[in-house]
């Protein structure tokens, strides 16, 4: 069994990032600027925008954060969005998600400007993207790929099943892995709440994503040898072994499937990491206008 170590692979691409910010830097090009937006205090959402802000400056880019508090209005966050949309010195911004229930997060994510639209949540982007087209790809389907690439784990021809459907996950990793070239050319099954038969299904997978925030949800009785298993859960349970007092739970019960498994993602340390990383690679490429002018 080897472990995918997300924490090695995000320290080295940040660093590549970093590079090639101080060379546009050197050069005299204009310093990649991300924005986030954050609404409410919610715990887990406070911890990733930190994060996303603090890899920013690791990486050398400007970064800005717009805080709101809980009631917000809906027009009021519109208008925010707007405001970024025009100003010229913003490459890219995120709306960090979940909402607070009375703002539809459809609407705020069709009101980001596509080419801004560095989460790749935008309809523009989600198409583009299951079409085969440049586009920015979500964050962490783009971080699972770059792990399978860089761990050289093959995917032709292989049975992928993907546990979950969100539209941030599930449904664009299914998306990549059966488009053409590699990572990809995989056959791919989606599974989710109403699937009959998971324990079936996953037994004749050669590749696992799960990604359907249940905790330890996929047994070591789900997997046969050999498999290559990614771990998207991240379900924050209470701890009284942590300074924070909770701890994050991935979707596989990694005791029972790592002694199975050829690769495995550990949680924490495994996709997350590399969900930031891929943020940042988005950003980068909306400074240098590289997918859309
Ligand atoms: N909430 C959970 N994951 C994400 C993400 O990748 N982007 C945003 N904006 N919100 C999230």
């Amino acid at each position: 069994m080897q472990l995918i170590d997300g924490k090695a692979i995000s320290a080295q691409i940040k660093k590549e990032i970093a590079e090639e910010v101080a060379q546009i830097k050197a050069a005299g090009g204009k310093t990649p600027h991300l924005a986030a937006v954050l609404v409410g205090h919610d715990g887990g959402s406070e911890t990733y925008v930190a994060n996303k802000i603090r890899t920013c400056e690791e990486v050398g880019f400007k970064s800005s954060l717009v805080r709101f508090e809980d009631k917000a209005s809906e027009q009021e966050l519109l208008a925010c969005i707007d405001r970024l949309n025009k100003d010229a010195d913003i490459d890219g911004f995120i709306v960090q998600l979940p909402l607070p229930g009375h703002i539809s997060e459809q609407k705020v994510i069709e009101a980001i400007d596509y080419r801004k639209d560095v989460d790749g949540f935008h309809p523009i982007n989600a198409g583009r993207m299951s079409i085969g087209l440049p586009c920015f790809v979500s964050a962490t389907p783009a971080g699972i790929l770059e792990l399978l690439k860089r761990y050289g784990i093959p995917t032709r021809g292989k049975h992928c099943v993907v546990l979950g459907r969100s539209n941030i996950v599930g449904k664009p990793v299914a998306g990549l892995m059966m488009q053409k070239g590699y990572p990809g050319d995989a056959t791919v099954t989606v599974c989710h709440s109403r699937t009959p038969n998971i324990r079936e299904i996953c037994l004749s997978a050669d590749i696992i994503i799960a990604a359907l925030g249940a905790p330890e949800f996929l047994k070591g009785d789900m997997v046969k040898d050999g498999v290559v298993v990614i771990d998207v859960g991240t379900t924050r349970v209470p701890s009284s072994e942590t300074k924070s007092g909770f701890k994050l739970k991935g979707d596989v019960a990694f005791g029972e499937v790592a002694p199975k498994a050829s690769f495995i993602t550990p949680v924490p340390g495994g996709v997350g990491p590399m969900t930031i990383i891929s943020l940042m690679k988005n950003t980068l490429l909306a400074g240098k206008k590289e997918i859309y002018s």
